[in-house]
């Protein structure tokens, strides 16, 4: 029975998408980032609602129970998910989302549409199975269930394109003939390509794969809007399409790539061989906490460069704790924060914002890089490819081309991190080898604990 009049719900709809804009706008600012999510989350409660409403819904049971098991699944998973799990996280969202449109799409085609609303949906169905398989293989990247590293293999690029021209003539006779098994086949399609659109992508170029899927989602569940004749769904298919492409571009651009280099690169490195350095048995320099106490004691402009290992240590309490003490004690103390440290925009922001590090002592890369040449110690807490030289010296390293805190512009550099393994790119870092740069082998927040403890009995 239908509870609400069609203009009421025109209106519902028009507060659900101010509600999802004010989000969106909101969520570029550590600051405004929580009420941003909660008004993106009264957007859909009041999407839902004004739809079930103001519809004559069968199959309400269905539903019912469809939200039920999605609720019980993805609160707790959100719950329990640690901040550097987050990529996953989101990763596993975005793929649910694309599947779901791909459904949508694909029950609606069995209404028998016309050749326009058959081509939305062909479009819908094949990006909604792209967007679902390429979302879990980048989930089970990130997760460390499959390798990180680029799969690549000889014909991949041709077997690609001719999946991708399959797909087309299959769209094309699934709208001409009305046939639901074209629609099944082209699902199939799409579900084969997200795989392998993925594999072939690696390293550090795999969180950036997400919000490029993310793109597509959106344009796939844009595609359902127009399917169902729901302009919600569009008004929302169409943000999430648009934050999405903004968000892989600026991600690409923080990282000096283009998009299609990301997507591309590796079918070029194919037979080239890997691009990873072999680990050299080479001296490096090792220190201890107190050693580091000792040095911070003779400093007077210290810059700390946090990087994912800080967020895998949550050694962030303790590194605003020294921040705070050496500053007290008359140090000049800076965070240099490269714009893709750790695994998702604005992840050291957050975890420094969390920690109470006020916003002024957190400077950007484009600044801090201005500063190296008159710092007497750079502590690299738990970072290594925003850091690693390789991306400015090799061309064939996967990270080159991205910008780079040059740290070795400083008097000393000293490490905070458990050993000399590579970063998410999984390159060697030639800086471990400098000889102004010393590392303090262990877990940041335990190293970091016997520095604070050291730096008060030097006082
Ligand atoms: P990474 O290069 O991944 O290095 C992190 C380092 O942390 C590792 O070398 C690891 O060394 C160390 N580590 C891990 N656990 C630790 C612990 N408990 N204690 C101390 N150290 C620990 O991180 P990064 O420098 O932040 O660079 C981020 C990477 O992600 C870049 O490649 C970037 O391009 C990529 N990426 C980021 C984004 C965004 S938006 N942030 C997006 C796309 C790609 P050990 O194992 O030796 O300890």
């Amino acid at each position: 029975m239908k509870l609400l009049d069609e203009s009421v719900v025109l209106v519902g709809y028009l507060i659900a998408a101010v509600l999802f804009i004010l989000a969106l706008k909101g969520l570029s600012s550590p600051r405004k980032a929580r009420r941003a999510n909660r008004l993106g989350a009264a957007g859909a409660v009041v999407a839902i609602l004004v739809y079930v409403l103001g519809h004559d819904i069968q199959n309400g049971l269905w539903i019912a129970l469809a939200v039920l098991v999605g609720t019980a699944i993805a609160v707790p998973a959100a719950r329990r998910v640690q901040m550097t799990q987050m990529p996953q996280l989101v990763a596993a969202f975005n793929g649910v989302g694309g599947g779901a449109a791909a459904l949508v799409a694909v029950v609606e085609f069995t209404h028998g549409p016309d050749a326009w609303a058959g081509t939305v949906i062909a479009f819908t169905v094949f990006i909604g199975g792209l967007s679902l398989t390429g979302s879990f293989v980048t989930f089970g990247k990130l997760q460390g269930i499959i390798t990180s590293r680029a799969v690549v293999f000889p014909g991949l690029g041709v077997l690609l394109g001719l999946l991708a021209l399959a797909s087309i003539v299959t769209a094309v006779v699934m709208v001409a003939t009305g046939n639901l098994l074209y629609a099944a086949i082209l699902l199939a399609l799409g579900l084969i390509i997200g795989v392998l659109f993925v594999l072939p992508i690696g390293g550090a170029d795999v969180p950036i794969v997400i919000s490029l899927l993310n793109a597509f989602t959106g344009l796939a569940v844009a595609g359902s809007g127009i399917v169902l004749s729901n302009v919600l769904l569009l008004i929302a298919g169409t943000l999430v399409g648009a934050s999405g492409t903004i968000l892989t571009m600026s991600m690409a651009t923080a990282m000096g790539r283009s998009v299609t280099g990301i997507v591309f690169g590796a079918f070029r490195r194919v037979g080239k061989g890997g691009s990873d350095a072999a680990a050299i048995d080479r001296p490096v320099r090792t220190v201890t906490a107190e050693d580091v106490a000792i040095l911070l004691e003779y400093s007077s402009r210290i810059v700390i460069v946090p990087g994912y290992g800080l967020a895998v240590a949550q050694a962030h309490h303790a590194a605003a704790e020294l921040a705070e003490y050496l500053t007290a004690k008359g140090a000049d103390v800076v965070f240099g924060i490269h714009p893709v440290a750790g695994r998702m925009p604005g992840h050291m922001n957050v975890l420094l914002a969390e920690a109470n590090v006020p916003y002024e002592s957190l400077v950007e890369m484009d600044v801090v890089n201005g500063q190296f040449k008159s710092t007497d110690l750079v502590l690299v807490i738990g970072a290594n490819d925003v850091v690693n030289p390789a991306a400015k010296s090799s061309p064939g390293s996967p990270i080159y081309g991205m910008p780079i805190l040059n740290v070795s512009e400083a008097k000393q550099v000293i490490f905070l991190k458990r050993s000399l393994n590579p970063g998410f790119a999984g390159i060697e870092n030639e800086l471990f080898y400098d000889p102004k740069v010393s590392i303090a082998l262990g877990d940041a927040k335990a190293t970091l604990s016997q520095l604070l403890t050291a730096v008060k009995a030097t006082a």
